[in-house]
């Protein structure tokens, strides 16, 4: 029988990506005309408001004779009961497409307002596939304002149910919006810490996509890509924060390692970071690049060459080296690389008290994240996270 090299596999990309200075003034009237809406719903929070960017958009959809309805209550880790009440207000106004404009949160939003519009029930009988997202969901545009999430390509919206207090994801392939507009002027104004924080998560994205068990030749290509930009243009954005040219590449490199992930999953390292976003708080990209040394140290044996091919991207002349000299190299390699963009090595700025409890706790929530363990290229034992864990929480 004849073996291929890759496993079979079926790889769609649908979102049109349209990037470019002023590329959301210039394009997106047109985009909206051309798919003959004249209704738009747009999902954002009362920061952008009072920033005046919506109204700039709003104005300018007015002056193309499309109509708007501003829903700006779209908080961090978007709760259930917002969008059954974005979903009440699209249908109040007949409103015919949505546009998602801000961070991660107000694509969440988005997203779950087109599944409760275009479905029965409420947002969260979709939680987790319980009920699934049969029908196409409204005409979505994504602008993103920040850098790292990637949700203007991915097919995955995550919703938290306060009562409970849990996220919980809603994906399908409907979810995944139609058009993003990657537009510099979008990120102009955000603080170069934020940007390095979420410019590493767009990093980890790329990494995890490139290493996973689901990584195929098609996401590799994204995800090389993405790590040479976030390498070559983070610390020139961090140095200058209006390098506007920088910008550009780390926000364009962000929406490359979505595709990538989006297709290819991610792993221990975001499996490792959203427990100490949920029980400390810690800004996701912060944990993420607090994590990624260690988590890259432990998987290296899954793929030596595929870590030596990174490796070779922070330091070229590695290229002289084996793969093993040279995949040995990576922790070293990223730790300077997060340190030069002022990121702290561990948690001990969080002067949190860690007793083997609470790093037990958090390993059993690491070990349920059921959307990241299985695609890890290494297989994730329990105790291999408790000691990845008592790396970077030390006593
Ligand atoms: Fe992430």
């Amino acid at each position: 029988m004849v073996m291929l090299q890759n496993q079979n596999f079926s790889s769609c990309l649908p979102t049109n990506v349209q990037f470019g200075l002023d590329i959301v003034k210039n394009e997106l009237p047109r985009e909206i005309r051309l798919a003959n809406k004249s209704r738009v719903f747009i999902a954002t929070d009362a920061g952008l408001v009072k920033a005046g960017l919506i109204e700039s958009i709003t104005t300018n959809l007015t002056k193309n004779e499309i109509e708007s309805v501003v829903f700006s209550e779209v908080e961090p880790n978007p709760q259930a009961e917002t969008v059954m009440r974005g979903a009440t207000l699209y249908n109040q106004e007949s409103c015919d497409m949505i546009i998602a404009i801000g961070g991660g949160s107000s694509m969440d939003l988005a997203k779950a307002v087109g599944v409760v519009v275009s479905h029965s029930g409420h947002i969260l009988d979709y939680r987790r596939g319980e009920k699934a997202v049969t029908n196409p969901i409204p005409l979505l545009f994504a602008i993103p304002t920040t850098v790292g999430t990637g949700s203007e390509v991915t097919a995955v919206a995550v919703v938290t149910d306060p009562t409970v207090g849990r996220k919980y994801v809603v994906a399908a392939p409907y979810l995944i919006p139609e058009t993003a507009f990657i537009d510099p002027l979008m990120t102009a104004t955000l603080p170069k810490h934020h940007v390095s924080a979420t410019a590493i998560d767009a990093l980890v994205h790329a990494i995890e996509s490139y290493t996973s068990v689901r990584a195929t030749p098609i996401t590799d290509g994204l995800a090389l890509q993405a790590i040479r930009m976030i390498k070559e243009n983070l610390p020139a954005s961090y140095a200058n924060p209006n390098n506007l040219e920088a910008r550009a590449q780390i926000h364009l490199a962000s929406t490359i390692a979505g595709m990538s992930f989006g297709l290819a999953g991610l792993g221990l390292v975001h499996s490792c970071s959203h427990p100490m976003s949920a029980v400390y708080n810690v800004a996701h990209g912060v944990a993420n690049a607090i994590l990624l040394p260690h988590v890259v140290e432990y998987n290296l044996i899954s793929n030596i060459k595929k870590y030596a091919d990174i490796a070779r991207i922070f330091q070229p002349e590695l290229v002289l080296k084996d793969d093993q000299t040279t995949a040995n190299e990576l922790f070293g390699l990223l730790t300077s690389f997060t340190a030069s963009v002022d990121i702290p090595k561990d948690f001990s700025y969080l002067g949190i008290e860690v007793t083997d409890d609470v790093i037990d706790r958090l390993a059993n929530d690491a070990m349920d994240d059921k959307g990241t363990i299985p695609t890890n290229p290494r297989k994730v034992y329990k105790e291999d996270v408790v000691k990845i864990y008592s790396k970077v929480l030390p006593r």
